[in-house]
């Protein structure tokens, strides 16, 4: 499968906003393309997240819409608009949205949304209808 094949249209062309606004549920990340062994992910974030971290990955946030705060152990990052931060591997995190967040991940293929806590809050990725 070629790269434009795995985005899901035949020429290739995906959009951010139409893909979000597919997405009806939140914490279900959904494939919006990849790049070699990386997923683009979006998601819609609302309420908080479990606390965990990835042992083998870093994670990079990009939030569209709202706002979302990452928690850390020692800190909360906030994140607006067109910010982006990357959870290096192995840090404990905790995303949170008061109100619904808009965000863009990458991450290797595979990458389990809950890292090593596992629990409720895991699912697939899915893909986008
Ligand atoms: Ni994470």
């Amino acid at each position: 499968m070629t790269s434009a094949e795995a985005s899901g249209t035949a020429d290739g062309v995906r959009n951010l906003h139409e893909a979000l606004a597919a997405i009806t549920e939140h914490w279900q990340p959904h494939r919006l393309t990849s790049v070699n062994d990386y997923d683009v992910k979006v998601v819609k974030l609302q309420g908080e997240f479990v606390w965990h971290s990835h042992p083998d990955t870093d994670e990079l946030f990009l939030v569209v819409s709202g706002q979302l705060t990452i928690q850390l152990r020692d800190r909360d990052v906030i994140l607006n608009p067109n910010d982006v931060f990357v959870v290096p591997r192995g840090v404990e995190h905790c995303p949170k949205a008061t109100k619904e967040a808009q965000v863009v991940l990458f991450e290797p293929v595979g990458t389990t949304n809950t890292g090593d806590a596992g629990g409720d809050m895991t699912t697939e990725l899915r893909e986008l209808g």
